[in-house]
């Protein structure tokens, strides 16, 4: 009984939806399809615009000076951020901005909408993945064509030369393009001529049924046949009708089925030169060979294409490669250089895994550092993975002053090799896989990337390269990352500590704004305001010389006004104080940690210093008790190694 009602209740939603679908389906005559227009001209619209359309009706903002990672990375350039490409794509701001300028000046029938888009990248810098993710942007996007021609032509196509600009007026559109050699048989033959007559449907882009969007992989010399691209004659259908009768036509080749929408040449330069040549004429007159003996046929439809800088080079460098290389934007599609948003790039992806274990604090970051790091052009690594990042480097009390703008300038052509994001990927992996207690911590993850590294990468200059860079570099920016954060559990632990050295700061500054001595808060005490020991907080955070007086004036100020809303003020309340303070703790508490980390044996007080420290280090920063445990094992055994 249940079953059957179930059942009955699957098979409503089915009909209803499939009944929806059609309802909202439109299917009439030229004539009608007129009135369409007449109501919305914008669905008459050539490939290029209607997929800039697309991508850009997600929105689009404008990163400008007021944003700091603008600001830093961006040189304080305005940069165009497309939504559609937020959720899915990091770092490659500059690359997504210049495939949607080629788009855009393409979609205003710019020289651009008769060239080939070619993106081109090192391994996994995401070539793929960008023009998936562009294809998609159709699918599902309805258009409108006419019925039983394989070609799926626009409509309008229909309409004889001698009345296209009076259409073109009332109708108010431009109409380009001619009807394809099936849509004319069945002009003639089923429809005695009447165009008017001739039935359009609407219908959707879809990317599997084969709609509008269409790849063709890269083929060897042997198995290559234009087929792929342009069709085929259907031998079986020869002895029922003449070689000429377009009935004979198969148009399912790529730029068949692509045609109104997209085609996608993945490897382009593996394939064989008359493959190519077809590629060519497709973008630049716009027309296709047809199969057999008949006219071309015309097309409209972008063309995305992708390889990678070895094949480029090659192709490039045959001189009787010119008229095709003149019919090519290229885009680059570099690594990220920049460490943050690397780092997003694998938590996307582990985040479709199903992987469920738990990443100790840090993890990505460092495999992270690795990957960016190996694309850099060689100089202070780490200086410039920084300064790429937008973080401030401070050298001699002051923040270093560089202009990223200048750092690209010199090297050019960074970022086009180095170790590429499945590498990283795959040590990930690894390494969860390899992991007993369902987790990973930057210290298995750097062991995994060192054997990869000892494994699979061949070019020997390169593998002692990164072994070096994974050793050294690598290994010693973890070790400085996690002795700040084990001194910095212990600080809160030691939140007391901090607690009293804010109370006697804010009394020496407030003393020292207002002019007055202060007391003791024992002995009752008048006495002059502390001056070095106010100095060596704010010197800290570089607080120096004329400007500590504004920071004590802006500290008690700032207090005062919260006091006076009778908010509770603690050492946390002010940011930079709260910095000041615990950089200034972490100095003493660096030599503690040190002891009670390494201790085998610990006396009582030491031992609840060092479960605080463990509680702080699992609910405060994000470790499990088994990652709290190696990692702090690992800093015992490393750190602190001459005493
Ligand atoms: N900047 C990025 N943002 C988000 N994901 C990225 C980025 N770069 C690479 N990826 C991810 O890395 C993986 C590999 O990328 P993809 O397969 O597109 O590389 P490719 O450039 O086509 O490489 P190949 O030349 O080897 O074919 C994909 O899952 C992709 O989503
Ligand atoms: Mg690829």
């Amino acid at each position: 009984m249940t079953s059957k009602r179930n059942s009955n209740n699957f098979l409503n939603l089915i009909q209803t939806q499939r009944n929806e679908k059609k309802n909202k389906k439109f299917k009439g005559t030229l004539l009608e399809y007129f009135d369409l227009i007449k109501d919305n001209p914008d669905i008459v619209k050539l490939a290029h615009k209607r997929l800039y359309d697309a991508l850009g009706s997600h929105g689009i903002k404008v990163l400008d000076e007021s944003n700091e990672r603008c600001h830093k990375l961006f040189g304080g350039d305005s940069i165009k951020i497309y939504e559609y490409f937020e959720k899915e794509f990091f770092g490659n701001e500059r690359v997504i901005a210049k495939i949607m300028r080629f788009l855009n000046s393409a979609a205003k029938r710019g020289e651009e909408s008769r060239q080939v888009l070619l993106l081109m990248g090192p391994v996994g810098a995401g070539k793929s993945a960008l023009t998936e993710h562009i294809k998609k942007s159709l699918d599902g996007q309805p258009y409108y064509h006419l019925e039983n021609d394989a070609q799926r032509g626009e409509p309008l196509h229909l309409i004889p030369r001698s009345l296209r600009n009076q259409f073109e007026e009332i109708l108010n559109v431009k109409i380009e393009g001619d009807i394809s050699p099936v849509a004319r048989h069945l002009l003639l033959e089923e429809y005695d001529g009447k165009y008017e007559n001739f039935k359009v449907i609407e219908s959707t882009f879809s990317q599997r049924a084969r709609r509008g969007i269409a790849s063709v992989p890269p083929m060897d010399a042997n198995s290559q046949d234009v087929s792929v691209l342009i069709g085929s004659e259907d031998i079986s259908k020869l002895d029922k009708y003449s070689e000429d009768d377009p009935r004979v036509l198969s148009l399912n080749g790529a730029f068949n089925v692509g045609n109104r929408g997209i085609v996608e040449l993945v490897e382009i330069f593996k394939n064989e030169i008359e493959f190519l040549h077809t590629v060519i004429t497709a973008t630049q007159e716009k027309r296709i060979p047809s199969p057999g003996k008949h006219d071309m046929i015309y097309f409209d439809g972008v063309i995305l294409a992708h390889c990678n800088e070895a094949e480029w080079n090659r192709f490039q460098s045959e001189h009787t490669n010119e008229a095709i290389l003149d019919r090519i934007v290229k885009v680059n599609v570099p690594y990220v250089l920049e460490l943050n948003q690397e780092v997003k790039i694998y938590e996307k992806q582990l985040s479709r895994s199903d992987f469920s274990a738990h990443i100790a604090p840090h993890t990505l970051k460092i495999a992270s550092m690795f990957s960016v790091m190996s694309r850099l052009k060689p100089s202070d690594l780490l200086t410039k993975m920084k300064i790429y990042n937008g973080e401030d480097v401070i050298e001699k009390g002051k923040v270093k002053k560089v202009d990223i703008k200048d750092l690209r300038e010199e090297a050019r052509n960074e970022g086009m090799d180095g170790i590429s994001t499945r590498f990283i990927m795959k040590a990930i992996d690894n390494s969860l896989s390899d992991s007993e207690k369902g987790m990973i911590t930057p210290i298995s993850v750097i062991s995994a990337l060192i054997r990869q590294t000892e494994e699979q990468l061949i070019n020997e200059e390169f593998r002692t390269y990164c072994l070096e860079l994974l050793k050294k570099i690598v290994r010693t920016e973890y070790l400085k990352i996690l002795e700040n954060e084990i001194a910095k559990a212990f600080i809160t632990a030691y939140s007391e500590q901090a607690q009293s050295i804010f109370d006697t700061y804010l009394d020496n500054a407030e003393a020292y704004a207002t002019r007055q001595n202060l007391k003791n808060r024992v002995t009752k005490e008048s006495m002059e305001p502390d001056e070095n020991f106010m100095r060596s907080i704010e010197e800290t955070i570089g607080i120096m010389g004329s400007s500590r007086d504004g920071f004590r004036s802006d500290v008690t100020a700032y207090m005062f006004a919260k006091m006076r809303r009778k908010e509770k003020i603690d050492y946390t309340s002010y940011a930079p104080l709260k910095e000041a303070i615990e950089t200034y703790l972490m100095s003493s508490v660096k030599d503690l940690a040190r002891v009670v980390t390494k201790s085998k044996s610990r006396d009582d007080d030491q031992q609840q210093k060092y479960s605080e420290m463990v509680t702080t280090m699992i609910e405060e920063y994000g470790y499990n008790e088994n990652s709290a445990e190696e990692v702090l094992t690992y800093a015992s055994n490393n750190l602190w190694r001459d005493s």
